[in-house]
């Protein structure tokens, strides 16, 4: 995910940007840039790859006395980890970073484009930069220049913006992406898009609000709310520990990537939904000439949201569809033919079973995506295109949120296939857009949920095992739900199809054997349900997860009423990995870095 920092004061400007970059490393980033303003003078720098790189090209670049100074470490989304792409982006005279995604970024460039202004970059950032300069002109000064340029954009964004006739302001906006601004008794002012960098500097930040944007300069901090109306900016006191910081007060990373389902689902969103089309830039529909069949390839969670899209293709693509474990595939001399698209699946893009596959694949001559969550991978580099998911870095080793936008991604594309194939009506994409926009708020995870899944988890830390049950869709969920648990309990469990239980497993039934149930409304319910109630005649203590209670489950999850079994799938993703949790949590374990496991599988 990207990061920025600002600093505006006397000490070593350089030092600081880079060491706050340094400090937001945590979050991932695949290039990084520093403009700093000094003596009236702009000098910038930008590197590809890790901040070493950046660090080597900034070495004989010395600031002393007072200067000021932005940088931005940059997690691609538009356009490729190249310099150019890179932030900070310049105007004429001025620089701009920005984290988030300006959705009406395409409108704005062709407009400005069409006014002589030329751009340098793929990104959606760089319109911020000439917008402003071109409101500048008919501005009474900069700022008015600033305030008309954040009125005119839509979507998120953490801006900060420099320009070289005011040497000593920065100005800033916050727009659904985290903003802070930090200060100290030596009157230095600093920014940052989370607390690590202000850590040692500050003495107090204050986190902006939706709305926000103002500026400032060594003697003040001027901030206007949404509607223009000066406030005053609200400091508290800055905690002074990093691992605590970079975890945003959650126990766990696992956690925190839990509680971000939301909103990286919204990036994994914008820009590629309108009110009735899909829309992938990064596509061309003509890799879906001559297709007749899709192949999906992964390991792990990736495999079962693999699993996942095989049923969404099929139903609503109209696509033959099959399924394929990496480390399988590989060996079993398989048949692949050149109607078929071979679609690798990897959060990482770097899994070495999986990316053998791809190479298998490129050689027999099949068209080829990724779709990954980190650019320029080996994955991604290799095949004819890929689709990023935009979760951000994931640290915990138990994947969430990745699995989360790897499905969101597997839906829409669902959906534009089927545009291309006719097999859904214009009202029914239409329809389950509408759907796929509410999916943010069904991974929110409610304080009531939350608590509910801790308490009863304690009644889940022994036994002779565990199922995870579910039909349909359900079934690669419950997969999930089951290594999950195993990962980071390590305790037994499994993943079965609700209906294959009678032809074997069912053997195992005894209280001590707890069934995880998951019984959409919207899906087959009552098959599953009377699969359940098989179990249940038996003895074993069930815990259903559902929208409508179960009378004959030991313990119930309630989800949020849901009027879509998609909906009902992202609510119960969420109950299961919040289960696996606080499972692992009181049996003591490592959550983050479970025993035996490593979060990239590089080896065979
Ligand atoms: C489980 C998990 C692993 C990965 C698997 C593939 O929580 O993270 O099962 O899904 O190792 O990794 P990627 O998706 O990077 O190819």
């Amino acid at each position: 995910m990207c990061g920025i920092v600002g600093y505006l004061g006397e000490k070593n400007t350089k030092e600081i940007l880079l060491s706050g970059l340094k400090e937001l490393e945590y979050r991932g980033y695949d290039s990084a840039g520093i403009a700093v303003l000094q003596n009236g003078t702009f000098h910038n720098f930008k590197a590809v790859g890790k901040l070493i790189n950046l660090e080597e090209k900034t070495k004989d670049f010395v600031t002393s006395g007072f200067a000021m100074g932005i940088g931005h470490t940059r997690w691609a989304t538009h356009g490729k980890p190249t310099e150019l792409n890179a932030h900070p982006h310049l105007g004429e005279f001025s620089y701009v970073v920005h984290n988030g995604i300006i959705e009406n970024y395409a409108e704005l460039k062709k407009e400005l484009q069409a006014g002589g202004t030329a751009f340098l970059s793929q990104t959606d950032t760089e319109v911020i930069v000439h917008q402003f300069e071109k409101n500048q002109k008919t501005a009474k000064n900069s700022f008015e220049a600033f305030a008309k340029t954040i009125k005119e954009l839509h979507g998120a964004y953490a801006i900060l913006l420099v320009t070289k006739g005011e040497a000593e302001t920065i100005f800033f906006a916050k727009h659904g992406s985290p903003l802070l601004i930090g200060v100290n008794e030596a009157n230095e002012k600093y920014f940052a898009s989370s607390d690590t960098p202000l850590i040692g500097h500050c003495t107090n930040v204050s986190y902006l609000e939706d709305g926000d944007y103002g500026y400032v300069t060594p003697q003040e901090i001027a901030l206007f709310d949404k509607n223009g109306i000066k406030k005053e900016a609200k400091f508290v006191t800055l905690s002074q520990n990093k691992i605590l910081a970079q975890k945003e007060g959650y126990r766990f990373f696992m956690e925190k990537e839990i509680y971000e389902q939301g909103s990286v689902i919204s990036d994994t969103l914008m820009g590629r939904v309108t009110e009735n089309e899909i829309l992938f830039d990064e596509l061309d529909a003509s890799l879906f000439d001559g297709i007749s069949e899709i192949k999906l390839c992964a390991c792990g969670t990736s495999y079962h949201s693999a699993m996942s899209a095989s049923y969404l293709f099929e139903r609503y693509s109209k696509i033959k569809t099959s399924i394929e474990v990496a480390s399988e595939f590989r060996y079993r001399e398989p048949i692949m033919t050149k109607d078929t698209l071979f679609v690798a699946i990897s959060q990482s893009g770097e899994t070495a079973d999986t990316l053998e596959t791809l190479k298998m694949a490129k050689a027999a001559g099949l068209k080829t995506l990724v779709i990954c969550n980190v650019d320029n991978s080996s994955m991604v580099r290799l095949a004819d295109a890929s689709i990023l998911t935009r979760a951000g870095i994931e640290k915990g080793v138990a994947s969430t949120k990745a699995f989360a936008t790897q499905i969101t991604v597997f839906w829409m594309l669902s959906l534009y296939v089927a545009k291309i194939k006719g097999s859904l009506a214009q009202e029914q994409i239409a329809s389950h857009i509408a759907t796929l926009r509410e999916v943010p708020s069904h991974v929110k995870v409610s304080d009531e949920m939350h608590e509910r899944i801790k308490r009863l988890s304690k009644r889940y830390l022994h036994g002779h095992g565990f199922f995870f049950i579910g039909r349909d869709i359900f079934y690669p969920l419950a997969l999930e739900g089951a290594l999950k648990l195993k990962e980071i309990s390590y305790l037994h469990a499994e993943g079965y199809p609700a209906g294959e239980m009678k032809h074997g497993p069912i053997a195992l039934a005894d209280p001590e054997l707890f069934t995880i149930a998951l019984l959409p409304k919207h899906l087959h319910y009552e098959k599953a349900k009377s699969n359940v109630e098989e179990l249940s005649a038996r003895d074993s203590t069930i815990c259903a997860i559902s929208q409508i209670p179960f009378d004959k489950a030991d313990d119930f999850i309630e989800i949020s009423p849901c009027d879509h079994y998609m909906l009902e799938f992202f609510e119960m993703m969420v109950a299961l990995q919040l289960l696996s949790l606080e499972i692992s949590i009181r049996l003591g374990n490592d959550v983050d870095m479970p025993r035996n496991l490593a979060k990239s599988v590089t080896v065979e």
